[in-house]
């Protein structure tokens, strides 16, 4: 008995250091916490998941109306992230907002997928312009995207590995063209090292396209007809009335390209229509074969445009075309959340 006697000194003590570690008790608390609310949460399930960027693409889609929150719980934090929980048009939904890059993307579509009782996912923001067919403020929802950010940077001249998709030389950009050798060399693209469900545990295999689910873009092709806001205000407005086009080609990287001739090679080497920092990392994140689709607005020309990128100008515009095509798309899911 007497080793389980405790010295009230050793209880202060103890209490002391508790109060004065900052990186322990409150944070693991405020978690537990959360982590309780999701299984109450997940217990009435399952959501629709959706996942924006950054605060601009927030704020077009709460500005739609059509998010109701929870009465009880309307937001659970983990992570530094908030989840915010309601209903758009009777359907259960869980929102986040990731932070800009794909690494944030797909830790943001993994804590979706691992921790709540979800369906799929519903991808959706603004993007760069990449297709001369297409306009700002035009919604592009793409069948394919590919992450164009896995590199092998090379010496000038050295030999590609048949494993590259593409290569880009920068000696063919020397202006005004010279004979001198570029030292940059040249970039091998490389496949994304793809995990899944459906393959060999604990093996990656290459991916380069990855596929958006069909019967979800078959749904979206519905909302080609769907009617786009075309002014930023009252004096401001785009030339002719945006449209909304399902089945092209998205390029994802931890890039904002504001370039005109790296927008051209990826036109040309990849035949894609737009640009953007996190659709792929979402996509591949869900191995496990969640429906998944991408909704962005085009909000600039990604460098294609003589003089400043017209993100700041018609970045809200082209985010709140988005939202209003996810707050269409959710309206015509059939039943409560599938
Ligand atoms: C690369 O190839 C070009 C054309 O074949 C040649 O003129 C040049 O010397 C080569 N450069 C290097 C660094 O080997
Ligand atoms: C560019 O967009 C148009 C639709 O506006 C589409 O018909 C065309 O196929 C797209 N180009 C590419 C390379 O995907
Ligand atoms: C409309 O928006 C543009 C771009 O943000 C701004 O420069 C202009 O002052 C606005 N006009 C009105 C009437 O609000």
């Amino acid at each position: 008995m007497a080793a389980k006697q405790v010295t009230p000194c050793l209880v202060i003590l103890v209490l002391i250091s508790l109060l004065a570690s900052p990186l322990s008790a409150a944070p693991l608390n405020r978690r537990r916490k959360s982590l309780n609310t999701v299984k109450e949460l997940n217990r009435k399930g399952p959501y629709l998941g959706l996942i924006t960027v950054y605060p601009p693409e927030e704020n077009a889609f709460f500005a739609t109306g059509a998010f109701e929150p929870h009465p009880r719980h309307p937001f659970v934090d983990l992570s530094g992230r908030r989840f915010r929980i309601g209903k758009i048009h009777g359907k259960r939904v869980i929102y986040v907002r990731c932070g800009v890059g794909m690494v944030n993307a797909a830790a943001a579509t993994q804590q979706m997928l691992d921790l709540f009782d979800v369906i799929g996912i519903v991808h959706f923001g603004i993007a760069g312009n990449a297709n001369n067919s297409m306009s700002i403020g035009d919604v592009t929802i793409p069948s394919q995207v590919a992450h164009t950010g896995i590199w092998d940077w090379l010496k000038p001249n050295e030999t590609l590995a048949p494993s590259h998709v593409a290569h880009l030389d920068f000696g063919n950009y020397n202006a005004p063209k010279g004979k001198e050798i570029n030292q940059l060399g040249r970039i091998g693209y490389s496949h994304e090292q793809f995990f899944s469900e459906s393959g060999e545990p604990n093996t990656a295999r290459p991916l380069f396209w990855a596929q958006i689910s069909q019967h979800w873009l078959q749904l979206a092709a519905n909302l080609e007809a769907m009617e786009l806001i075309q002014c930023v205000n009252s004096s401001l407005c785009l030339p002719q009335k945006p449209k909304l086009v399902v089945g092209l080609r998205a390029s994802t990287a931890n890039i904002f390209v504001d370039n005109a001739a790296y927008r051209d090679f990826l036109i040309r080497t990849f035949q894609i229509s737009s640009v953007d920092m996190e659709s792929a990392a979402v996509v591949t994140s869900l191995s496990n074969g969640f429906p998944v689709i991408v909704i962005r607005g085009l909000s600039d020309l990604a460098g294609g445009q003589p003089g400043k990128n017209s993100i700041q100008v018609f970045g809200p515009l082209a985010a709140l075309n988005a939202a209003k095509a996810v707050i269409q798309f959710i309206k015509s899911l059939p039943g409560n959340a599938s």
